[in-house]
């Protein structure tokens, strides 16, 4: 602001005192700029990204492409190194490097408009987790029929070392790829939050290396920026993508889409979902096993909704008055719990730690005081770990709530116990985040919070 504002000062108009100020800035960045006597509106972007919409009467601007999708369908992509002016009906593109004005004819978004309405549910976030089954079902016909699983698995294969590289709830899903991979195709692979990506293995990193990059968005700053360090190093870039176009699938080599359509809440569930089938199916491919137990997950899915929505409903009003709480989880479910807590986190603004189960006793118990809430997210292959949690709680007076497959020791030594329909190790994390992602909405409804667009948070985070 004030660098363009030195410039107004000496008399130059708003176009040539951005022109100068864009060369004075250093960094990346996506901001919008006007003047009190000026009717425009001036853009301009560098590294982060930018898009305009344009509507029957108005215009408008966002980092987000999905969030200008409910208002318009007809957006212009900014380019680095260009300025655009916004009228309310109309917008003019300037190129930094002269002044002059760039022609730049607008691109229809022609995905469905569906994602982009509530279609009778009270929210995006309920209605993108009944959204689930259908989302499963279109990737994975999508992954079997794309070009691209076999490029990528190949470079997993041959790589040196192999990174699973996101942030939030994308991490999470690299958390759970990493297991898959090492159970189901002996591979090794990393996952790491991005920024500690650049902090921690960049310096280690050398050609040979392949990361996978694993955003919903495909413009987050910070895996963006991991992107840029690890290319440097000469690392191959493959991609998990939700929203197509986005700068993440122009970087990447080879990148898989997530075939969710656009995800408007801004707690992720279906991209989750379909980030976490995406790479089972990968590791099922990589290890040569057959992958029918992927066609499986779209009818699960299913089954678990109806099965839990009612179990989740009467189990919310017994979180009433609880600011604090854990999800504990144990290998594939580990991920899971992290995940439900992040969600319980995001939409109900309780604090909500998520964490490895074994790791419960070395500090945290301390917490557990009379009906203290416990989440326990079990899988089949580790139930008498699970019930040893359970009571390490229970005695001390806390409250344990399992989610998992019916086993009569968990029927025994939970309090509350939220059945999952029986599926296998390998898909029962997939299953358990549906009732942590339905605690959330329904305990964040019940505080009285919208879901969709929780207080200080962004879909989409373009600043580092
Ligand atoms: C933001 C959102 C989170 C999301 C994270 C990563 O913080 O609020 O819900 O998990 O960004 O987003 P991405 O688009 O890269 O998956």
């Amino acid at each position: 602001m004030h660098a363009v504002e030195r410039y107004v000062k000496r008399g130059f108009d708003m176009i040539e005192s951005i022109r100068r100020a864009y060369t004075d800035l250093e960094g990346d960045y996506a901001f919008v700029i006007g003047r009190a006597d000026d009717e425009r509106l001036f853009a301009l972007k560098k590294g982060s990204g930018l898009v305009i919409g344009l509507g029957e009467d108005f215009t408008c601007v966002s980092s987000d492409l999905p969030s200008i999708l409910p208002l318009t369908r007809r957006i212009v992509r900014v380019r680095d190194g260009e300025i655009v002016a916004l009228r309310h009906g109309s917008v003019e593109i300037h190129r930094v490097e002269d002044g002059r004005v760039v022609e730049r004819e607008p691109e229809e978004d022609n995905e469905s408009m569906d994602a982009a309405q509530k279609g009778g549910y009270p929210h995006y976030m309920l209605k993108e987790i009944s959204e689930q089954p259908k989302a499963a079902q279109d990737l994975v016909h999508l992954l079997e029929a794309s070009p691209h699983v076999t490029p990528m698995i190949e470079a997993m294969t041959t790589a040196r070392h192999l990174y699973l590289v996101g942030c939030g709830t994308s991490y999470h899903a690299c958390l759970l790829g990493s297991v898959y991979l090492a159970r189901l195709a002996r591979r090794a692979a990393i996952p790491v939050l991005a920024p500690q990506f650049i902090a921690q293995y960049c310096p280690a990193v050398e050609p040979g290396d392949v990361g996978i990059f694993v955003s919903q968005s495909g413009e987050t700053k910070d895996v963006l920026n991991a992107v840029e360090a690890a290319r440097g190093r000469g690392m191959r870039i493959l991609g998990l993508v939700n929203v197509l176009g986005s700068t993440l699938t122009r970087e990447s080599e080879v990148y898989l889409p997530l075939a969710c359509g656009y995800e408007i809440s801004v707690p992720a569930t279906k991209t989750f979902t379909n980030q976490v089938v995406a790479f089972l199916a990968l590791a099922l491919r990589m290890g040569r096993h057959p992958s029918d137990i992927v066609a499986q997950v779209p009818h699960l899915l299913e089954k678990t909704l109806e099965e839990v929505e009612p179990q989740v409903r009467a189990l919310e009003p017994s979180l009433k008055g609880h600011d604090d709480l854990y999800v504990l989880g144990y290998g594939l479910t580990y991920p899971i719990a992290l995940e439900g807590a992040l969600k319980l986190k995001e939409v109900t603004y309780a604090h909500c730690e998520g964490m490895l189960s074994t790791e419960f006793k070395h500090g945290p118990l301390s917490a557990v005081t009379q009906d203290y809430p416990v989440l326990f997210v079990g899988g089949p292959d580790n139930v008498p770990l699970l019930v040893s949690g359970i009571n390490e709680t229970t005695c001390r007076g806390g409250r344990a709530i399992a989610i998992a497959e019916e086993d009569p020791r968990l029927q025994v030594n939970a309090h509350d116990l939220i059945l999952l329909p029986q599926a296998g190790a390998l898909l029962n994390p997939l299953l358990a985040t549906i009732p942590l992602q339905l605690l959330a909405y329904f305990h964040g409804v019940a505080r009285g919070y919208d879901p969709d667009f929780p207080r200080n948070l962004s879909k989409t985070l373009t600043v580092d």
